[in-house]
């Protein structure tokens, strides 16, 4: 597995310092306010549980998956909800964590999808940026990383569902998917 992966782009210990400014910031943006976490699966789930542990505050987590991609490596545009929420989100303050913003189209469709259901406050939380490669207008509130436009795996993020266990984020060798 490891000899796809042509190199770290970001190692565990980046990772780990920027999710701990991130829920230094994320702590101090929602001190007092009904907070609910949700992680978009499946991709987000690494990058979710370690920073949720950062913010130190009483929270709720649920989860949605969408599907984008299938199992190639470019954006088909098409959005559908496999897994909604469990929660109500009206009236609540309801941050999104996504594992990477490519083309925006998936944001894009969840933010218009869950601002209907008229929360509080709606922001994003994402772990990678490629602004490179927007197509549709999305702001995201909170950027762990903003990277170039290569194929990235591991820390959550996949490749025909493989790689996702990698502790870092890597660059995949164009020879794993050509
Ligand atoms: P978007 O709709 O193009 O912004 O794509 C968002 C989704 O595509 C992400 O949640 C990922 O699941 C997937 N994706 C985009 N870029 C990559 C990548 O470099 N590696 C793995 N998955 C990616
Ligand atoms: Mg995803």
């Amino acid at each position: 597995m490891l000899d796809q992966v042509e190199k770290i782009l970001i190692d565990e210990e980046k990772l780990k310092a920027r999710i701990q400014e991130l829920g230094k910031q994320l702590t101090e943006d929602y001190r007092g306010k009904d907070l609910i976490v949700i992680c978009i699966l499946r991709g987000a789930i690494l990058f979710t549980s370690d920073l949720v542990k950062e913010i130190k505050l009483p929270l709720s987590i649920d989860f949605m998956a969408v599907s984008s991609y299938g199992s190639s490596t470019k954006s088909s545009g098409v959005v559908r909800i496999l897994k909604d929420l469990d929660e109500e989100i009206e009236g609540r303050h309801v941050l999104i964590v996504e594992d990477i913003v490519d083309t925006g189209l998936t944001l894009h469709y969840l933010k218009e999808n869950l601002l209907s259901r008229k929360p509080a406050s709606l922001k994003v939380c994402c772990c990678l940026d490629k602004p490179e490669r927007r197509q549709a207008p999305v702001d995201v509130d909170y950027v762990g990383f903003n990277i170039p436009d290569e194929f990235v795996v591991g820390y959550g993020l996949d490749y025909a569902q493989k790689y996702r266990n990698l502790p870092f984020i890597g660059v995949l060798s164009r020879e794993a998917y050509q």
